[in-house]
């Protein structure tokens, strides 16, 4: 997630504004730049990785009057991290920060390029300044031009712009990406993607809200709504601990990294949907030319992940597709043929058995394929290509947003290899992509659920252990539910194919064995329900998660009816990783940095 900062005011606007970003940092990043407009002059400096990168090249730069800037921390989505992609991205005489998507850039970008204008970044954010100079051209003063702009980008935004023409002014607009605007006694204005970087800065702020656009000056702020009417501020008291701000008042960063889903599987699937067509830029159109097999390899929570793509890619792509632990692969000696796809999921790209493994493949002269969260990371330098699934840092240790993107960006490729090879009907295909719309209000955490798994958590703090349990693509699942539970709350779990209960694992039933079933609707609901009545015929303690009424429940925790099992899984995704926190926030554990774990396993 990028992070954004402007200040307007008398201090020292460097210093404000690179303080500002350092309280970004938890957002995670790869480059970062700041932009200062004093009395006519533009100063700018941009560098790639951490800030002190950043303070190096503005060591000699020192503004004690009156100022506008603007500054940016950059978590890549389109374009690697350079200096050349970093914001603040240049006009002739403007600079513009964003964060998010948007989403018809590409067009933007054609017609601009059409009309002369030279972009120095590959990245959909430099569009928003080239476009607001072409509007300025042709509007009477630069509001109009930037609220045209505005009316003519689509998809996820905040952005900070500021302009010679109109050098005591700060235009911003929001969409989808958060920000916020801060005042005090003195008389200075600070903006923010969230509030730590106001705390103590500010006494009062005003969180922007969907639509609104506007600009800010030492005496006024002018905010129009997303009906172009011109609205009152709303200002309010702002929090004072840091810490509970970056979790945005959530307990603890996995907590908040499961309500953070629904909006960020938004940035995975935009700019990648059209009505009938799955598209990854990143992917050349005859990338899958010669492909008859992919192998897929990692670790954990991201190997989970990859069993989940194997059910796809085989039942809607029809490829032949293999899964592997890379810890494993890496000393079997494994047979891989030259028309075999070899993709590596990674949330951090630098887990070292899977690293090691795409080395392998690429020795082998294997195509390569990373799906990962971290541009610039050792996977996405090495592969051949790769997709970021564009979830945002992920603090919590336990594995949440990362894995429900993988899994969004696995569902996608499967239909695109599907439409490729002609394996679905275009007609199922554009069924398909209106069911991928729909995860984002899959995984919307309800308050009514969140509050009956916190109550019935209760009754799963002992035991002799948990079978998580699912069929077909829910197996995958169960997995994951077992791992996210043993993780964070130290009890163990396993998680078995519904189907194997009665090849020894049966044995084990009894009122201290908590069986956690998964069983959707529109997935082998009958198969599943017999399996869960053996346990429960033999005591086991059952709860389950179903749209349908299951009486020979002990617990049940009723989903939605959806349309396609795949947005069941979804929904039965977000149960299982809050009931792990509950019962793990029950036990008095740390959540965020289990005992044992690391976020990255860069060791072998
Ligand atoms: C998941 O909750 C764990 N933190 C762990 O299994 C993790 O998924 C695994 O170490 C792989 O990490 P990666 O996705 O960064 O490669």
């Amino acid at each position: 997630m990028c992070g954004i900062v402007g200040y307007l005011g008398r201090k020292n606007t460097k210093k404000i504004l690179l303080n500002g970003l350092k309280e970004l940092e938890y957002r995670g990043y790869d480059s970062a730049g700041i932009a200062v407009l004093s009395h006519g002059e533009f100063s700018s400096f941009k560098a790639v990785g951490k800030l002190v990168n950043l303070e190096a090249k503005t060591k000699g730069f020192v503004t004690n009057k009156f100022a506008i800037g603007i500054g940016h921390t950059r978590w890549a989505t389109h374009g690697k991290p350079t200096e050349l992609n970093a914001h603040p991205h240049a006009g002739h005489n403007s600079y513009v920060v964003h964060n998010g998507i948007i989403e018809n850039y590409a067009q933007l970008k054609k017609e601009l390029l059409h009309e002369g204008v030279v972009f120095l970044s590959q990245t959909d954010s430099e569009v928003i300044v080239h476009q607001f100079e072409k509007n300025l051209q042709y509007s009477t003063n630069a509001f109009k031009a930037f609220k045209k702009t505005i009316s003519e980008i689509k998809g996820a935004y905040a952005i900070l712009l500021i302009t010679k023409s109109e050098d005591k002014k700060i235009f911003f607009a929001k969409n989808g990406s958060p920000m916020l605007v801060g005042i005090n006694e003195e008389n200075e204005k600070y903006f923010a993607s969230s509030d730590t970087p106001l705390i103590g800065q500010c006494s009062e702020v005003n969180y922007f809200e969907d639509g609104d656009y506007g600009y800010i000056t030492p005496n006024e702020l002018i905010i129009y709504d997303k009906n172009a009417n011109k609205r009152e501020p709303h200002f309010t008291k702002l929090s004072t601990n840091k810490l509970s701000a970056q979790k945005d008042g959530y307990r603890f960063f996995m907590e908040k990294e499961i309500y953070e889903q629904s909006s960020v599987i938004i940035d995975t699937l935009l700019g990648r949907l059209s009505e009938d067509r799955i598209i990854f830029d990143e992917l050349d159109k005859n990338f899958f030319d010669g492909i008859n097999e992919i192998k897929l390899c990692a670790c954990g929570t991201s190997y989970h992940s990859a069993l989940t793509a194997s059910y796809m890619f085989e039942r809607y792509s029809k490829i032949k597709t293999s899964v592997e632990v890379a810890s494993e692969f890496r000393y079997r000696s494994p047979i891989m043929s030259k028309n075999m796809l070899f993709v590596v999921i990674s949330q951090s790209g630098e887990t070292a058995d899977t690293l090691e493994t795409l080395k392998m493949a690429k020795k082998a002269g294997l195509k390569t394929l990373a799906i990962c969260n971290v541009d610039n990371s050792s996977m996405v330098r090495i592969a051949d290509t790769f997709i970021l699934t564009r979830a945002g840092i992920e603090k919590g240790v336990a594995s949440t947003k990362a894995f429900a993107t993988q899994v969004t960006v696995f569902w996608m490729l499967s239909l695109q290899v599907a439409q490729i090879k002609k394996s679905l009907s275009s007609k199922e295909i554009q069924k398909q992509i209106k069911y991928l719309r729909a995860i984002p209000a899959s995984v919307h955490v309800e308050d009514a659920l969140h509050e009956k798994i916190k109550r019935l958590s209760k009754r799963y703090l002992n035991g002799h252990g948990f079978f998580f349990i699912g069929r077909d693509i829910f197996f995958p699942l169960a997995l994951e539910g077992a791992l996210k539970l043993k993780e964070i709350s130290y009890l163990h779990a396993e998680g078995y194919p519904s189907g194997e209960m009665k090849h020894g694992p049966i044995a084990l039933a009894d009122p201290e064995l908590f069986t956690i079933a998964l069983l959707p609707q529109h997935l082998l609901y009958e198969k599943a329900k017999s399996n869960v009545e053996e346990l429960s015929a033999r005591d086991s303690t059952i709860c389950a998660i179903s749209p349908l009424e299951f009486d020979k429940a002990d617990d049940f925790i009723q989903t939605k009816e959806h349309g396609h099992y795949m947005l069941e899984f979804f929904e039965m995704m977000v149960v299982v990783q809050l009931l792990s926190l509950e019962i793990s926030i029950r036990l008095g554990n740390d959540v965020d940095m289990p005992r044992n774990l690391a976020k990255s396993v860069t060791v072998e």
